[in-house]
């Protein structure tokens, strides 16, 4: 498939890192959110990067120009009819992500791929509440989405291989190793990343400060950020509802989430997109 054209929906963290890197590769981005101030702070956000980049002398100034020229921001779906691919990064919940996949079926073009970069769910699921499950795919990218390498590749059970293809291809060419994972909840990374980062949050309940958690797994197994900063970086809302998600698919008790985490999800702390998780970055 000769992709030009390539849809992001949701302007937040993933979404925003994902439209940076489509641009970067040459793709013309649509990046759509449903309110302008999130559209807005997602592309402030890309444009934040490349100036760094510009001043690492990494990029040019031309090639700043160049990129934004290539994203345009909506706050309508509508606008995805004549993307190639659609790529969602929306919040993690089944029943939205299936209400929104209704709807991209409905609009995009017959032959356009649509992906999720869910981090855990159904991708069968998802792929039949759009009525074209042979066309979706999950490719779950990870944060910083453009400092990371991996893209896992997640067929589900009616996705073709032509589909598959399409975003293994689409994933080396925004740069990135894709690696094919299976439809089982957490696919491969976050299979593992979520128990060690839930049992980090155990440690921390039993009276272990967040700090010499972080620091022994720093120096102790060579992680490059220890895994309740981590944590606050994936968003503590997002950890909690995979854990949660786990617990209810395997019904294995070592998943149940640690309360530590759970209150400081009740307690709107979800990290550093709210300024305080396990650390706090407001000070
Ligand atoms: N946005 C964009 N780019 C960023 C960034 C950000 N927030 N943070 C760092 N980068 C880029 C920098 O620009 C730099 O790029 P360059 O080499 O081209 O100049 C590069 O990353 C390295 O950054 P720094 O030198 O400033 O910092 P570090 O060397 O300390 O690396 C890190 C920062 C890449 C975040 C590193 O600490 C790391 O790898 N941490 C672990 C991250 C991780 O495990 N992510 C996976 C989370 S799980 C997930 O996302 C799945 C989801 O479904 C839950």
């Amino acid at each position: 498939m000769d992709i030009k054209k390539i849809g992001v929906l949701g302007a937040g963290i993933m979404g925003s890192g994902i439209a940076q890197i489509c641009a970067e590769a040459g793709y013309e981005v649509v990046l759509v959110d449903i309110a302008e101030a999130f559209v807005n702070k997602g592309f402030q956000g890309i444009v934040k990067n490349w100036t760094k980049a510009v001043e690492k002398g990494k990029r040019t100034a031309e090639d700043l120009e160049k990129f934004k020229a290539l994203i345009t921001t909506s706050l309508d779906n509508k606008d995805f009819k004549d993307c190639d691919v659609v790529i969602e990064a929306i919040v993690e919940n089944i029943d939205v992500k299936k209400k929104v996949f209704k709807e991209l079926g409905e609009i995009c073009k017959d032959s356009a791929v649509l992906a999720t970069n869910t981090s855990a769910l159904s991708i069968t699921e998802i792929g039949t509440a759009s009525c074209r499950p042979q066309s979706v795919v999950g490719m779950h990218f990870f944060n910083p989405v453009p400092a990371m390498k991996l893209v896992e590749v997640i067929p589900g059970a009616e996705t073709s291989e032509e589909t598959v293809a399409i975003v293994t291809e689409l994933a080396v060419k925004i740069g990135k190793e894709p690696v094919r994972a299976k439809e089982t909840p957490g696919f491969i990374v976050n299979r593992l990343l979520v128990p060690y980062m839930n049992e980090a949050a155990m440690l921390y309940q039993e009276g272990i400060p967040a700090e010499e958690i972080d620091k022994a797994m720093k120096l102790g197994a060579n992680m490059p950020m220890g895994p309740l900063a981590l944590a606050d970086l994936v968003g503590l809302d997002t950890l909690l509802m995979i854990c949660d998600y786990y617990w209810r698919e395997f019904g294995d008790s070592k998943y149940r989430a640690s309360l530590a985490l759970r209150n400081k999800v009740r307690a709107g702390h979800l990290g550093r997109k709210t300024g305080k998780g396990f650390y706090d970055y407001t000070k």
